[in-house]
């Protein structure tokens, strides 16, 4: 039997478990063909009813993300578990999403990752230590008392903590704009991290000038370098700090692929998620947050070809969607990015994940500790506060 236990269980529900011996072992789960898990899924997820939510973020695969409850960008399924009263929330996204979900959810709420590797590698690129050097040096540097901490989604919750208890908050690409204005109304820098190209693209469409802008790599830090490879007057004069994080998928798309498809194809639209580079959104026709495209895709005329620059699962699904509304819709980089750790969940996962709930059974429970989870709220509050 291998199965990833609920650090909250009893010694006694663990021999129970091990009596049970029917749905246990992934292993077994793994070993059979996706189909298989349709019937299985669908009986679970009735047998659960009302007690549990399943959320599908948009990059999930189809074999998955058709099961889900609601779809949505990490701004609306973070509403979505705000309001819900579900006694379980069976996240089929990434670990931050999961995290995030449990604290905003309800103190008896539990949340569920079906596979526990579907992490996020921008998210990786920063840790809770190097954000503390870094604050730590520009509180030497002198300026990080005119600098307020703003984090996209997509970071570990223990960054939401640390933003949310030095007066900073939370956005995702849907209310970057917004979670900016609100950060300048109070302090003249932001700190943002750790996607530096949405924290460019914002600050850009803001007004604000490249030059206006430094990059803070942490790794230059612990190289010795005490201003993140940048210099004191840089920082000091910068409007934006943007930590030196990425994401893999949204660095395929070039500017060149938008200059190929528009050559081919007279009258193309180009939507990109803001997580690609800066010379990629210039060129494009609209950013969007995934919950964005869709809308732009659903609101182009009748005839329209539409190159979008995101991860390939909802392009190929939009792509089969409106396909019959007389709408084209290309990956921007034909080869198509793969999120890989977002196709880590599959149906055999949530199979099991399910079954072992019907039978009573909490696994890959994603769980904040309480001191990080309560600054981690003020932080993921203040930006549904400033998105009513
Ligand atoms: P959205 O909030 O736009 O869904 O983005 C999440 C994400 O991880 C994009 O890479
Ligand atoms: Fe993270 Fe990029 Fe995957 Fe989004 S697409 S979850 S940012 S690795």
């Amino acid at each position: 039997m291998n199965l990833v236990l609920d650090e909250a269980l009893s010694e006694e529900s663990v021999s129970a478990l091990y009596e049970v011996g029917t749905s246990c072992s992934l292993e077994d789960y793994l070993a059979q063909p996706d189909h298989s898990m349709d019937a299985r899924i669908a009986r679970a997820r009735e047998q659960l009813g009302a007690t549990t939510i399943l959320l599908g973020h948009h990059y999930q695969r189809d074999e998955v993300i058709r099961f889900a409850d609601y779809t949505g960008d990490s701004y609306k399924l973070s509403r979505i578990t705000a309001d819900s009263n579900a006694k379980y929330i069976v996240f089929c996204g990434v670990h931050f999403m999961a995290e995030s979900a449990d604290v905003l959810g309800k103190p008896d709420q539990q949340v569920i990752l079906p596979d526990l590797n579907a992490g996020c590698s921008m998210a990786d690129m920063a840790e809770i230590s190097q954000v503390e050097a870094c604050w730590r040096a520009l509180e030497n540097a002198g300026v990080a008392e005119d600098t307020i901490p703003l984090t996209y989604m997509n970071s570990t919750a223990a960054i939401k903590a640390f933003c949310g208890e030095r007066g900073g908050l939370v956005c995702t690409s849907s209310n970057a704009r917004a979670a900016f204005e609100w950060a300048f109304a109070r302090k003249k820098r932001i700190l943002f991290l750790p996607d530096q190209h949405l924290g460019r693209n914002t600050g850009y469409a803001m007004g604000i000038s490249l030059n206006e802008m430094s990059v803070w790599d942490p790794w230059a830090v612990q190289l010795g370098g005490n201003y993140g490879g940048s210099t004191r007057t840089a920082l000091e004069h910068s409007k934006i700090l943007l930590w030196k994080g990425h994401c893999a998928v949204h660095q395929r798309f070039l500017p060149s692929h938008v200059d190929q498809l528009r050559a081919k194809y007279p009258g193309l639209r180009v939507i990109v998620h803001p997580e690609c580079r800066w010379e990629v959104c210039q060129k494009a026709d609209a950013l969007g947050s995934t919950e964005g495209i869709i809308k732009f895709v659903e609101e182009s005329p009748m005839g329209s070809t539409i190159a979008i620059g995101t991860e390939v699962h909802l392009v190929n699904r939009l792509a089969k969607e409106y396909a019959s509304h007389g709408k084209k819709i290309l990956s921007l980089d034909d080869a198509g990015c793969l999120c890989t750790t977002m196709y880590r969940i599959s149906p055999q996962h949530l199979a099991w994940a399910l079954e072992n709930l019907v039978e009573g059974r909490v696994v890959n429970r994603i769980k904040v500790k309480p001191e990080v989870k309560k600054w981690a709220k003020v932080a993921l509050d203040r930006m549904l506060e400033i998105n009513p």
